[in-house]
């Protein structure tokens, strides 16, 4: 250890049995999480957002740098803007086959196209940047470390506390998306990474019938 100033860790010690409890209580809440694509209009408050905001604020990143930037949207006609810039993106990608053929393959189980009407009609939309380096006050350029992981794992934090809040989200990555820079008035040194959608699911919602990989085979032990 250096001498940077440290301060006690706010920790509180659980016996195994209740560790085993809640790490069990969690991974069943957090498997009814499901991506979904049809979003009803129903309100949801700015204090909601805020405060699942904070959580993904909280998250880890590499030398502290917090290299990320969240606009969280509910005005209508911003909400427009996107989803008419959006799908004329995915318009190339779906209909004139921007994604190649093995890419479109890949999706078709999901059953998405180019119409991205959950833009206007969910609450909120939470763009996620990246800042690739910083800029300090004489505008010089800071370097920054491992953004895109300190990002993803942001966004897991998000996308998690979304769900345990009761609410859904739809992770959305229409490419290329440097649109939203530009609607969203975001410098060039940020890179969108996704939209998350975020609302009440619309009532009698579906999602497609997948299924997931058994964690014992995306996962192993050495003990
Ligand atoms: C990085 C990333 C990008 C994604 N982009 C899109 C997207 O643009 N459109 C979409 O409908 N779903 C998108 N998804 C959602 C995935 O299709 C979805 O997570 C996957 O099918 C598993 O379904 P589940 O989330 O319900 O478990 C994306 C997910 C991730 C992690």
């Amino acid at each position: 250890m250096t001498d940077a100033p440290h301060i006690p860790l706010r920790f509180t010690h659980r016996p195994i049995a209740e560790i085993e409890a809640r790490s069990q209580t969690f991974a069943e809440q957090m498997a009814t999480r499901r991506t979904v694509r049809d979003f009803a209009s129903t309100p949801v408050p700015r204090a909601a957002i805020e405060a699942v905001l904070r959580t993904a604020c909280s998250a880890p990143s590499g030398a502290n740098q917090q290299p990320w930037h969240f606009v969280a949207i509910s005005d209508p006609a911003v909400k427009q803007q996107i989803r008419t810039a959006a799908e004329a993106e995915e318009y190339e990608f779906y209909v004139n086959k921007r994604a190649g053929k093995q890419w479109l393959r890949d999706l078709a189980h999901l059953g998405t196209d180019h119409h991205k009407p959950f833009l206007e009609t969910a609450p909120w939309l939470i763009v996620v940047f990246g800042a690739r380096y910083g800029i300090d006050t004489n505008g010089e350029r800071i370097k920054h470390y491992y953004t895109p992981e300190s990002v993803g794992i942001a966004m897991g934090m998000l996308i998690a506390a979304v769900h345990q809040a009761g609410l859904a989200s739809l992770t959305h990555t229409p490419a290329p998306m440097k649109f939203l820079n530009e609607i969203l008035s975001r410098p060039e040194n940020e890179s969108p990474y996704l939209i998350l959608v975020v609302g009440y699911p619309a009532e009698n919602c579906q999602v497609p019938a997948i299924t997931r990989k058994p964690a014992t085979e995306t996962t192993s032990f050495i003990e």
